[in-house]
């Protein structure tokens, strides 16, 4: 069985050293609880921080721990005091988790901490380089490590790197904000898949690497840097099975009795998070206040129990939590609570597994109510710690796991009322209720629980690997290139069709600069000095762009997709008889087009109009063509026109013209016994099915194609052009053609 390296910032064991002492316990958090039981059962290597700064423990320490770690799978990457405040405290928890968790005011933009944040990630990939062996699959962990995959890709470039989210992925309007936004999903997009908990989380990340990066996005697949990337939904699960049989376990029953005991007969509220002000544990509490003060008859009834687990205590906005927290209660429980009655019992600490169950077993109502949060692993965990047992709900709409667990009690956490009356509600409903909302969450939470997760994102991983492979064996080989070459050294007359734009001059962010330089100059002056090859240009762009740079070449040029076409020495000429007289009824149409559409403009050529969208927001361009194809319908059938879509462009032109027609047109009057073509656009699709059977069909990028083989970039189209430049040598050249 293949091994998965695990990497995370925090390691499932944190090392802590007391009196001296090393002490060995296990990390809180729902991404260490959520992936303990998977890495337990495989073939794996756990990769991370084991929670202790490295100035603190001795050479034969550190011995100690990574022998100790060993045992269990894991490797530890040391951090200093520097990495933890810059990298751990500073970029992860200062920056990145308030601003994905949506409270930009708590963001911090510190060069410093995010030069530290590039460094640690540095310190990652060089740990993986030296534990990984061939055949490894690497599944990077959480927010901490966004830049990992790129990096390591940048090592062994056909590795299979998965990542997961486990926190939200903000809107675009919110990461935008960050000023390392480029250099952050740049990372992410080394990996193969990328994995989020909700749908909207994916939809966020989509619209920001389009709109940041440019990428292409196909529904959830994007294409960056001639690689394609998938991004899918798992929304994390927990092993069910560990919870809803523990709550047999005699420790946790006697547990549970005691905690009966000591409450009287009260009905109790459970309130379990690391401190955190992304929970909304303040807002938890003055909707607890507002119940009592609305409800008087439930003083001495209910019961809030408040468990903090300590968290992050360095960074201030969660010290200044603490402070917040612990008046409140002091108020709350000043303000209603009797001798032999506590509205609020709190504990600050973190609590044993069989304490944590029996407290969920025992609870009737658990307050879930964050901020904002990816998932929510202590709302799956209550539901599926109630062994026959009745128990609600209250979950916010604003944690992932709400999209999941409709049959909860669902409440704006922000909304004090609410929150009051949902616990009302809570304890005035039927046990039968209780009991078929929990079934119906719990037989969800069975299906698709923390194994299930793991294995179908590993899987889905598994996919995403072998469609890299699968486009890597599609690319031009070294043999095929050299295939290439001798079929060309051979042959008496080769036809070369090449495309323009992103094909032999990369495109730019406005056509008007995408002009042909030097280099490509030279190399196609080259190519027509060679006397067996016939080089043609086969572009969409119009007649006076194509006569402006290679009017005074030798090469034969087709312009506007074939409207226009000029053979060595000769003038323009069109193919056939074509209209243009319909350019006047469309053209004021695209005009209100292209003004709706800030960053879209016309281009009004000889015999097409071509709506070019590139600068325009992507979402509202979508919208616009839509529309716009729509509109046109009707016009364009009746007037023989077509509408073409190409690279951010579409363009509405004579039906029946196309690239296709001109290469055909252009083999039957050449006596060519070879035919090359090369291109990147949907218009060069044409090209490429009207070519002979024995003709090299040549795509610039990745995607579907009807070409034969794939290139990565205009620069590689460049050097094999530069190798065919050279292939027919005067020496050569007097043997076939004499
Ligand atoms: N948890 C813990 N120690 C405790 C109490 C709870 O590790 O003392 C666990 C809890 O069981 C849950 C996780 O911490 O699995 C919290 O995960 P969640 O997704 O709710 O929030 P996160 O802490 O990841 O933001
Ligand atoms: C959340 C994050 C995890 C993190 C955990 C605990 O679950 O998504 O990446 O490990 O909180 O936080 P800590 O900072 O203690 O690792």
């Amino acid at each position: 069985m293949e091994r998965i390296i695990l990497v995370s910032n925090r390691l499932p064991v944190t090392v802590e050293k007391r009196k001296g002492d090393l002490q060995y316990h296990h990390s809180a958090g729902g991404l260490a609880t959520g992936l303990d039981s998977v890495y337990n059962k495989g073939n794996t290597l756990w990769i991370g921080w084991p929670g202790i700064n490295h100035e603190n423990v001795s050479s034969e320490e550190k011995m100690q721990i990574q022998e100790k770690l060993a045992q269990r799978n894991c490797a530890p990457v040391f951090l200093s005091r520097e990495n933890i405040d810059k990298y751990y405290n500073g970029f992860s928890n200062k920056t990145i988790w308030p601003l994905f968790h949506y409270f930009p005011q708590y963001a911090n933009f510190d060069a410093d901490y995010w030069n530290s944040y590039v460094n640690v990630n540095h310190k990652f990939a060089a740990i993986i380089m030296q534990n990984i062996k061939a055949g490894d699959t690497v599944w990077i962990h959480d927010y901490q490590l966004m830049l990992l995959p790129a990096l390591l890709r940048e090592k062994i470039a056909d590795i299979t790197i998965g990542f997961f989210l486990h926190i939200p992925f903000p809107s675009f309007e919110i990461f935008r904000l960050l000023p390392w936004r480029k250099q952050i999903l740049e990372g992410l997009l080394g990996a193969d898949l990328i994995g989020f908990h909700t749908f909207e989380y994916i939809r966020h990340f989509l619209n920001s690497s389009r709109r940041i990066l440019g990428c292409e996005v196909s529904f959830t697949q994007i294409t960056y840097q001639n690689r394609l990337i998938m991004a899918d939904v798992f929304p994390m699960g927990i092993d069910y099975e560990r919870f809803h049989n523990a709550t047999s376990h005699p420790d946790v029953r006697k547990e549970e009795i005691s905690i009966r005991e000591k409450t009287g007969n009260t009905s109790l509220i459970l309130s379990i998070d690391r401190l955190d002000y992304t929970k909304g544990v303040v807002q938890r509490l003055e909707a607890y206040d507002l119940l009592l003060t609305k409800y008087p008859q439930l003083k001495e009834k209910v019961t809030l129990i408040l468990v903090e687990v300590p968290s992050r205590a360095s960074v201030d906005s969660y010290r200044k939590l603490k402070r917040q927290i612990d008046e409140l209660i002091g108020r709350i429980n000043g303000k209603y609570g009797v001798i032999g009655w506590a509205p609020v019992l709190n504990m600050y600490r973190s609590i044993p597994f069989s304490t944590l169950v029996a407290l969920y077993y025992a609870c009737d109502i658990a307050l879930v109510t964050p901020l904002r949060d990816g998932m929510n692993l202590v709302a799956k965990e209550f539901v599926a710690s109630k062994n026959n047992r009745p128990g609600v709900l209250i979950l916010s709409e604003m944690a992932g796991a709400a999209r999941e667990m409709g049959e909860a009690l669902i409440v704006n956490p922000n909304n004090l009322d609410e929150m009051a009356e949902a616990i009302q509600t809570a304890l005035q409903m039927s046990p039968e209720e209780q009991m078929s909302r929990l079934k119906v969450m719990q037989n969800r939470l069975i299906r698709y629980d923390v194994k299930r997760w793991a294995s179908d994102f590993l899987m889905k991983l598994k996919q995403a690997g072998n469609q890299r492979i699968q486009i890597q064996a599609e690319k031009l080989s070294l043999s095929q290139r050299n295939e290439l070459i001798a079929k060309v050294a051979k042959s008496r007359r080769t036809l070369l069709l090449l495309d323009y734009d992103g094909t032999i001059v990369p495109i730019m962010d406005h056509p008007d600069k995408a002009i042909p330089d030097s280099e490509i100059t030279s190399i196609l002056q080259r190519l027509q000095d060679v006397k067996n090859y016939t080089v043609a240009i086969v572009s969409g762009r119009d007649k006076d762009f194509m006569e402006k740079y290679f009017g005074d070449t030798n090469l034969t040029l087709c312009a506007e997709h074939g409207v226009w076409i000029k053979q060595p020495q000769e003038n323009w000429h069109t193919v056939n008889f074509i209209q243009n007289t319909w350019k006047n009824n469309l053209k004021p149409i695209l005009e209100l087009y292209a003004d709706r559409t800030p960053g879209a403009v016309l281009e009004e050529k000889n015999y097409s109009l071509a709506f070019h969208f590139r600068n325009a927001d992507p979402e509202l361009a979508s919208i616009r063509v839509r529309e716009l194809t729509e509109s046109l319908i009707h016009q364009v059938s009746n007037l023989n026109l077509c509408v073409m879509e190409g690279k951010k462009v579409i363009e509405i032109k004579n039906a029946g013209i196309n690239k296709g027609n001109f290469a055909m047109k252009q083999i039957e009057k050449g006596d060519y016994d070879l035919v090359i073509a090369i291109g990147d656009d949907v218009t060069d699709e044409d090209l490429f099915a009207s070519l002979p059977e024995n003709a090299f069909s040549i795509k610039v990028g990745i995607g579907s194609s009807k070409a034969k083989y794939f290139l990565d970039s205009v620069y590689q189209v460049r050097e094999l052009l530069k190798q065919l430049s050279v292939l027919h040598t005067s020496d050569q050249l007097v043997e076939r053609t004499g």
